[in-house]
């Protein structure tokens, strides 16, 4: 029997696949598809202070090896979480644990959700989304030192519940940005969010995105996911989550490897809604063949 559990953020997580926010909705949308208690966890969707309804259309298209968005952080707002969202994730996922991603502009936005959900049951701790590049100034925390520390040191006074900060790969050093987080009380760091792209029509000559930019995700960014995830993960203790181009057991392996405890499968979950659970079994199968009995042995082990 392979053991394929992680301890970290104070619980066991049964796997280590996650679905990523704002590709799996607040889990009920999943749940008629695949058994969404059987993972690992889920990530909801961001929730801001107040319901968002996005950006204008054209908000998805195709790219070489993924796919370019700008959601524009849609979504229904602290008040409608709680009200419409919470209950099913906390009556229906018993074994996978919740984390609930968390954007704003300001500190006291990210502190006001915080602080309007601290005391619901139903989700383990927060994800912290300083790295979205379809907002404007939805990169700044993620993207400067002292905005960053001021940011993770608010919300560690505001709770005792685990602390995820969601990197921006738009950096110079992503272990410095790691570092700061660390420093001011993350439990953990969540790597990488989209990266900006532009795609052009070129009949119309207009940006085929109606905001004209977009996050870049998929297959296509995996290497730099990989490398950041790497990066971080050697400059830091506090466990890293790999997200990028998961598609399968391969893929959350290479993640695993560079020094992830955990992984967070998003795009794939497009093209084929098993990919999650598929990844599971792919991981079990590979330990079985290369007599690995506990999965964890296996994070951070990459011989460089
Ligand atoms: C349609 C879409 C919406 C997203 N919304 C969010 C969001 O609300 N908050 C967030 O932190 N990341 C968001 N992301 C980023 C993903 O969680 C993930 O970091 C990124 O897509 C890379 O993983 P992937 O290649 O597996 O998709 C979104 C990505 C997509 C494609």
């Amino acid at each position: 029997m392979v053991d394929l559990s992680q301890e970290l953020l104070g619980v066991r997580f049964q796997n280590p696949v996650l679905l990523a926010s704002g590709t799996c909705g607040y889990g009920q949308e999943y749940s008629d598809i695949i058994a969404v208690d059987d993972l690992g966890g889920i990530v909801t969707k961001a929730v801001t202070r107040e319901p968002r309804l996005g950006n204008p259309p054209k908000r998805i298209s195709e790219t070489p090896g993924g796919m370019i968005n700008s959601i524009g952080l849609a979504n229904v707002g602290l008040t409608g979480f709680k009200r419409d969202k919470l209950p099913w994730l906390r009556d229906n996922l018993r074994r996978s644990h919740v984390l609930v991603n968390v954007a704003g502009w300001t500190v006291e936005d990210y502190v006001t959700v915080v602080r309007g959900l601290d005391d619901e049951a139903g989700f383990l701790g927060y994800e912290i989304n300083v790295s979205c590049p379809n907002v404007k100034g939805g990169t700044v925390f993620g993207t400067d030192e002292a905005s960053l520390g001021e940011l993770v040191s608010a919300l560690r006074r505001t709770t005792q519940r685990p602390l995820i900060v969601k990197l921006t790969p738009n950096v110079a050093d992503i272990g410095r940005f790691a570092d700061i987080c660390e420093a001011n009380g993350a439990d953990g760091l969540s790597a990488i969010n989209t990266f900006p792209g532009m795609l052009i029509d070129v009949e119309t000559r207009r940006p085929v995105i109606g905001s004209v930019t977009g996050g870049i995700s998929g297959p296509a960014i995996r290497p730099m996911g990989v490398y950041a995830t790497w990066k971080a993960a050697s400059r830091v203790k506090i466990p890293v989550i790999g997200i990028g181009g998961i598609c399968n057991a391969r893929d959350a392996l290479e993640y695993m490897l560079a020094g992830a405890a955990l992984v967070q499968i998003g795009t794939a979950m497009f093209v084929d809604p098993y990919s999650a659970p598929q990844t599971v079994d792919g991981l079990r199968e590979f330990c079985e063949r290369q007599g690995v009995s506990q999965l964890s042995q296996l994070v951070g082990t990459v011989e460089v």
